[in-house]
């Protein structure tokens, strides 16, 4: 099998984590990682990184959406309970999500046949929160820091003899040398250089601040989050539909703290650490799906693992395992396994 040469583009939470899953199932064949963006400058940096999928269907069906959640939360929860959980910066974490709105909000009918608790905010923790609330809930979840996530998988691929190469592609032929399949984890990248106009991003900013004494993640309404993280806590946030603009905007910026100081007024003496800006690669559904092109003449495979949207930490192990059976497949045509 070790002829069989495999490149994955991006090096951004899919890429790496596709990267790794190859690289358990697919042994001793050849994998290359390629990606223009690293660590700090990927979307994946920015996010909260809370387990926390919609309650929509993201994938193509209720069946593969529910698949890929429940082979995510497999996937960190593992991490989670294993030594290295620490250094791969995944913990469980609990906290509420109230609303004032509708009771749909606080709920998640995949979250609460996954998670060891999703009940009912008590009427004493509805005063948890300064707010009109009138629907609650309190649940616990998985929360990966993907500072440290980012850094944990690389230094495994290097671990495994994994090159990871610094290259921007502009075309799918530029690969050079032997390539059987190709792995697309581009998430954003290529819409402008291909055309996936289904593909759009959802701009997003958070802050960080220093606020050891909040122990738990508060959601309110209209995209506000206070989520503890392992050194510092994230307030967020804003979902701006085709807005590209990766620069940090203070009047986000102000309009966040203010919401989430109005939910927790003890906020206004945490300290301010840094912002970050991303760009949410949102495309419904997410796809996960094998192509085959011509490129100068030769035929290519292409495992699409792309479009995470706002949810790629949630489900980026459950759509890797799934890019991973169609890389066995595409491989298994060419009678090579
Ligand atoms: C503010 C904010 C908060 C978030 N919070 C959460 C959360 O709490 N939970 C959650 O699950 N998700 C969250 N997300 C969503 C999550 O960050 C994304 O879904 C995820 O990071 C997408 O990962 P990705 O690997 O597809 O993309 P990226 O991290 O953007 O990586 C893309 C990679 O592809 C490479 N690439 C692209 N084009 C090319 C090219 N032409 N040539 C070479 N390389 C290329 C890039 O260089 C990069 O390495 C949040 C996002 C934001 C912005
Ligand atoms: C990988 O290669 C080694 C040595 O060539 C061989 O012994 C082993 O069976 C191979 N493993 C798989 C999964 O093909
Ligand atoms: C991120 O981008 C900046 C500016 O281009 C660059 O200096 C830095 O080295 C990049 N970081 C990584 C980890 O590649
Ligand atoms: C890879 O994914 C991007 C989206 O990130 C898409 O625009 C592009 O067409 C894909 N590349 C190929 C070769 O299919
Ligand atoms: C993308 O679409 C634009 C206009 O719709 C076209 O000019 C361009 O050639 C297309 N690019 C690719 C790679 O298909
Ligand atoms: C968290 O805050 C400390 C200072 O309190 C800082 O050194 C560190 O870089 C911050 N971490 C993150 C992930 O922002």
């Amino acid at each position: 099998m070790s002829d069989l040469n495999i490149y994955v583009l991006g090096a951004g939470i899919v890429g790496l984590t596709t990267a790794l899953e190859l690289k358990r199932d697919l042994r001793n064949a050849s994998i290359t990682v390629i990606a223009d963006d690293f660590y700090e400058n990927t979307t994946s940096y920015v996010a909260a990184g809370i387990f926390r999928p919609t309650s929509g269907d993201f994938g193509k069906s209720e069946e593969i959406t529910r698949k890929w959640i429940i082979d995510s939360f497999s996937y960190w929860e593992l991490l989670r309970l294993s030594s290295e959980s620490s250094e791969a910066g995944v913990k469980e974490i609990s906290g509420y999500i109230f609303s004032s709105e509708h009771p749909h909000i606080v709920r998640n009918k995949y979250l609460e046949k996954l998670v060891p608790v999703y009940r009912k905010a008590t009427e004493e923790e509805m005063g948890l929160c300064l707010g009109d609330w009138k629907y609650g809930s309190y649940f616990s979840t998985i929360l990966t820091d993907t500072a440290k996530y980012l850094k944990w998988a690389e230094k495994k691929i290097h671990m495994s003899n994994v090159p990871i190469r610094h290259e921007k592609i502009r075309a799918f032929s530029e690969i050079s040398g032997e390539c059987d399949v190709i792995v697309n984890c581009t998430g954003l990248g290529s819409k402008f250089l291909c055309n996936d106009s289904s593909l759009t991003a959802i701009r997003g900013q958070v802050s960080k601040v220093e606020a050891p004494w909040i122990k738990h993640f508060f959601y309110g309404d209209y995209d506000t989050y206070i989520i503890p993280g392992f050194d510092n806590v994230t307030l967020g946030g804003c979902r701006q539909y085709e807005s590209y603009d990766k620069k940090f905007s203070q009047y986000d910026y102000l309009s966040m703290r203010e919401r989430c100081e109005k939910m927790l007024p003890s906020l206004r003496d945490a300290k301010l650490i840094g912002h970050r800006v991303g760009l949410r690669p949102h495309r419904i559904p997410v796809r996960v799906e094998m192509e085959e092109k011509i490129a100068n003449g030769r035929k290519l495979k292409i495992v699409h693992n792309y479009g995470h949207g706002g949810y790629g930490v949630t489900t980026c192990p459950g759509t890797s395992i799934n890019a991973v059976q169609l890389v066995r497949r595409a491989l298994t045509e060419k009678s090579k396994l």
